[in-house]
């Protein structure tokens, strides 16, 4: 990802139908987005896989689908009422608001672990070095100050008491579904349960297009095992997150994990999966081993056990808690920055290439009738027979170079040209995106060839 800005990037899904600035004709709204007919191709792909690697082949993995809304009390167990705040700070002079950890981050020429940094450390860092406002270049702050990230809504009449809260993970459907999962399923112990679904964070300082927005989806997974089994699954699901990352399709290179130096009072190790963003390293997957914190909450205010009985031993215990969290939008970012390509050609011109895993690729495959005139009625005909298997891209405008060029940075891996020995011999001419080789195939042998590339 060394030849695309992130400013760049915005415009080239925008161009070719990826992602939309969202509710654009209104001046849009700050960091929402909305997905293109290629970007809701690409993210479904990657849920897709995602479900099938986690809970698909997993051992005793079970997939739910939970509301969005919960009861507030969930959020008061959980912490995220008292704690799920960022701290936050204004510039005096021009009223810039920024988090805290970002701005001494942006400041410092030194590698500091902002993380590890309490709100006191923070503010006397931010004295004591005369940070000055990136905007107006000032040092005037005033103090730090919480502020929660949970957006509320109401329900129903307004008044305090129907204050509810949009869910900010979807994690705690996980968490109060684990009794209803274990006993309907008749699930043992170690156990997963993921869910894919949005969240909504009032982000303070959103941003970087799709890194960081106000509204995203998660796909999260929480393994429920024995205490004192916790390290040996933790090892597993931290692999198990690269390996996610490697199957569709990003260089292990862009790739590295960051542990946690400081880790939250209940949790045991933590580590995040960051990828090279062409504005740096950034975090795209969490594992987190969580003690059996998140139930022990969740038993304690909703007065119900949350207790595992072991139908072997007759041991009755709180189940410690694994979890595996990837942020679809941030796969999506990741997967198109390192996808993106300009190629130098040896006729001197330059090609723009996005070369997608053919598993995410938005179309599989596009069909390209050589003449219109001639091969369109035969072009359909192979659209209609392909179509039932794959997404597929047609065309039959303009010169065969520049609809292979079209294809090329869009994704497409496969472009299929239907020429007059399609007509006489039943053949077609399939071109490769990333060699740009072709070979000649039989129609019968399409949906095989294709369908082999997706699964290699
Ligand atoms: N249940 C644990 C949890 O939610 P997190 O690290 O806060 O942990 C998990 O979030 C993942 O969700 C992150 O790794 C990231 O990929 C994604 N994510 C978090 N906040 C986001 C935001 N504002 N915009 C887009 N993705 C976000």
């Amino acid at each position: 990802m060394n030849k695309l800005k992130m400013d760049k990037l915005v415009i080239f899904c925008k161009t070719y139908g990826y992602i939309f600035q969202g509710s654009e004709i209104y001046g849009g709204l700050a960091n929402t987005w909305d997905y293109g007919p290629l970007g809701i191709e690409l993210k479904n792909n990657i849920k897709k896989i995602w479900w099938k690697t986690f809970i698909q082949e997993l051992p005793n993995s079970y997939g739910i689908d939970c509301s969005i809304l919960m009861n507030p009390d969930v959020w008061v167990a959980s912490g995220h009422v008292d704690e799920f705040n960022d701290l936050m700070i204004d510039c005096k002079s021009c009223k810039a608001r920024y988090r805290a950890d970002n701005l001494i981050e942006n400041f410092s020429k030194e590698d500091i672990e902002v993380d590890g940094l309490t709100k006191e450390e923070m503010s006397k860092y931010i004295i004591d070095n005369k940070v000055s406002c990136p905007k107006c270049g000032e040092s005037d702050f005033t103090d730090i100050r919480e502020f929660n990230l949970m957006f509320e809504t109401k329900r129903g009449v307004t008044g305090d008491k129907n204050e509810i809260y949009l869910r900010p993970e979807t994690a705690q459907g996980q968490f109060v579904n684990f009794s209803n999962v274990q006993r309907s399923l008749r699930a043992k112990i170690p156990f997963g349960i993921g869910q894919i679904g949005k969240a909504f964070r009032n982000e303070i300082t959103p941003g970087n297009f799709i890194f960081r927005t106000i509204e995203f989806e998660q796909m999260e997974y929480q393994y429920f095992c024995k205490p004192g089994t916790d390290q040996e699954h933790y090892r597993f699901f931290k692999k198990k997150a690269l390996d996610f990352f490697k199957n569709i399709g990003i260089k292990e290179v862009n790739l590295k994990y960051k542990d946690h130096q400081k880790l939250a009072h209940y949790a045991k190790e933590a580590t995040d999966l960051e990828y090279l963003f062409p504005s740096g390293w950034g975090e795209v997957n969490g594992t987190h081993s969580r003690t059996d914190f998140d139930l022990k909450k969740h038993q304690e205010h909703s007065k119900k056990s949350m207790e595992y009985l072991d139908p072997v031993t007759n041991e009755k215990y709180l189940p410690y808690i694994i979890e595996s969290t990837v942020g679809v939008d941030r796969a999506i970012l990741v997967a198109l920055c390192d996808a993106y390509d300009v190629e130098q050609l040896e006729n001197d011109e330059t090609r723009e290439v996005l070369r997608l895993k053919p598993n995410i690729a938005p179309y599989k495959v596009a069909v390209l009738p050589l003449i219109k005139k001639i091969h369109k009625e035969k072009a359909l005909e192979i659209y209609g027979k392909l179509s039932k298997h794959f997404m597929i891209s047609y065309d039959e405008t303009g010169k065969i170079g520049k609809r292979y060029r079209r294809q090329d940075v869009i994704g497409t891996p496969y472009a299929v040209t239907i020429d007059d020995n399609t007509l006489t011999a039943d053949t077609v001419t399939v071109r490769n995106r990333d060699t740009m080789k072709q070979v000649v195939l039989k129609i019968e042998d399409l949906v095989t060839f294709i369908t082999d590339k997706i699964n290699e």
